[in-house]
């Protein structure tokens, strides 16, 4: 019979050339990059380093905007006692607003990157996090009220957020929501990210990480798909419900 260990070592190079030979997607590697360059840039403040990598200059911003990020999801019925999940967290601004303001519920945030995570972590040390290359949710069938992610698709393949919708639906409750907030070339307000992208292009210089548009339609066409009903949008400079997002936003809804 064969010992233990040699069974052991007869596995071990299965999962050492599975994890070298893969190679990371497009997205893990800018935002890993680009996340060690800032902390390697500001080692005195390692929390503002990380709040400038995923998009806020400064640490009132990311406060406000973190703030803005719950109320978007308290309107769309976020309450005490739901599991949510926090697709793409970065180092936890939604995490920690909802920290702040005590709600009281399951929270899990995924990220790519293991420095990100473990911010949120520090931060906010009840809330579960997951580091997930593949674009899957971590999350048993039927067992969340809520997905969303802010900034996300904006930084992924078509496909890539295709995969991911299709995977929130079999994550989500009956009744649960997937929210999120993407790039349109139809918002003017937009045409900034577009230009600077276009600038890099003129002059062969990539970008530091891909800048991805989406349009209602293809919006439409992932949740159908999925098998959501059909999406509710809100545009980016709209401020009914909530303070203006600057994204559009799209909520997709699972029936009950
Ligand atoms: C602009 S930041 C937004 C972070 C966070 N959602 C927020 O609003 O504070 C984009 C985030 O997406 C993460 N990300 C990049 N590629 C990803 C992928 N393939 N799957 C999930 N998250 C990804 C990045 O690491 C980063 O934390």
């Amino acid at each position: 019979m064969r010992s233990l260990a040699k069974r052991l070592m007869t596995r071990l190079p299965r999962f050492g050339r599975s994890a070298a030979s893969v190679r990371q997607s497009h997205s893990v590697q800018d935002y890993r990059a680009l996340v060690r360059k800032k902390l390697r840039r500001m080692p005195d403040n390692p929390a503002l380093a990380l709040a400038q990598a995923i998009g806020a200059d400064t640490m009132e911003n990311f406060v406000s905007q973190g703030d803005g990020h719950v109320a978007v999801l308290r309107h769309h019925g976020l309450v005490d006692g739901m599991a949510i999940y926090d697709l793409g967290c970065g180092c936890g601004r939604t995490a920690q607003s909802l920290y702040r303001q005590g709600w009281q519920g399951r929270y899990i945030g995924a990220d790519v990157v293991p420095e990100l995570l473990a911010e949120l972590s520090r931060q906010c040390p009840d809330y579960e996090t997951r580091l997930n290359l593949t674009p899957t949710i971590l999350a048993p069938n039927a067992s969340l009220d809520m997905v969303f992610h802010w900034s996300v698709f904006t930084h992924l393949y078509p496909g890539e957020s295709y995969l991911y919708t299709a995977d929130a639906f079999r994550a989500l409750k009956p009744g649960g929501k997937m929210i999120f907030s993407f790039l349109e070339l139809e918002e003017a307000a937009h045409d900034r990210v577009w230009n600077v992208n276009l600038d890099h292009l003129r002059i062969g210089r990539p970008a530091q990480h891909l800048d991805a548009f989406l349009h209602r339609d293809w919006i439409r066409r992932f949740a159908r798909d999925a098998g959501f009903a059909e999406p509710r949008f809100t545009d980016g400079l709209d401020e009914t419900h909530h303070p203006a997002f600057w994204q559009s936003l799209a909520v997709l809804d699972k029936s009950a």
